[in-house]
């Protein structure tokens, strides 16, 4: 299969990182954020086209004030130190999530980022910060719900693409490919619409030790897999028209179309 052009990841393990060596949650977060750097340096140079990282979700907020300070403080560091550096190598940035909540500060930050890199042609860097799918599609329904209630909308008029085109992610590929770190093997609210089709891998390392290695194998094994979206393999379909010749026409068009189901 073709190279993914749209990676996703959960990056999770930063407090067992930390936990491992006797160090502090904090200290599993900096080094998360040394990680990141390298990883979208890596994903910049495979040329890769959108590289989504989950940051901070909308349920991080009950962890200990302490730590959802940290992170805060994190993501503020990090557009202050890195933002020129990532202008210079050409990576667009894009955020998703909900502002609203987030300080004056930080939504003024995460605008700087994105106005500033707007025009770049190169990877493009998605970060999930104050985002959950649900929320996400809570406020995506809401809008086109005023739109109906409005009369500018016929609820019948809503598609899969109107509703596409009302999340955070509008404009944007549905990730080919979505990695979670540590082991753990679930979803956790990320991209609930968007990984409709996604290929998963779950790879054993914290987030701190996922290196550009990890990272291009994840890819290797994503060329191995075989997407079908629902229908069938191209090698299922030249199967199937083999036997063409021993079955009635009508009949072959009849399994591909239940097979498509
Ligand atoms: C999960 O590890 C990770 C997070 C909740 C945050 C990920 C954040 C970073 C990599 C740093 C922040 C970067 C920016 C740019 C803001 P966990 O704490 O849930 O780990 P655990 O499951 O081992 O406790």
């Amino acid at each position: 299969m073709s190279d993914p052009r749209h990676i996703a990841i959960i990056m999770d393990g930063n407090g067992r990182w930390a936990k491992q060596r006797g160090l502090p949650r904090v200290a599993g977060h900096k080094a998360g954020v040394d990680a990141l750097r390298e990883i979208v340096r890596a994903a910049g140079d495979k040329g890769l086209e959108f590289l989504t990282l989950f940051a901070f979700s909308s349920e991080n907020w009950s962890r200990p004030k302490s730590e959802v300070v940290e992170l805060l403080g994190l993501l503020k560091l990090f557009i202050r130190r890195d933002l020129h550096k990532l202008h210079k190598s050409n990576v667009r940035v894009r955020i998703i999530g909900a502002r609203e909540d987030l300080s004056g500060d930080i939504r003024g930050l995460l605008a700087e980022a994105e106005t500033l890199t707007t025009t770049n042609s190169g990877l493009t860097l998605v970060i999930a910060f104050n985002y959950g799918a649900r929320d996400e599609l809570t406020r995506a329904v809401q809008k086109l719900a005023q739109q109906v209630a409005a009369g500018t909308l016929a609820p019948d008029a809503i598609t899969p693409e109107l509703i596409n085109g009302a999340l955070d992610t509008s404009s944007m590929p549905d990730p080919d490919l979505i990695i979670r770190t540590s082991g753990e093997m679930r979803l956790s609210n990320f991209l609930l619409w968007q990984a409709a089709y996604s290929e998963f891998i779950f790879a054993p390392e914290y987030w701190p030790d996922f290196k550009p290695a990890h990272l291009f194998a994840a890819m290797d094994e994503y060329r191995q897999r075989t997407r079908r979206f629902g229908g069938l393999s191209a090698e299922d379909v030249q199967d199937l028209s083999a036997q063409t010749d021993t079955v009635v026409e009508p009949e072959i068009a009849n399994w591909r179309q239940k097979a498509v189901l």
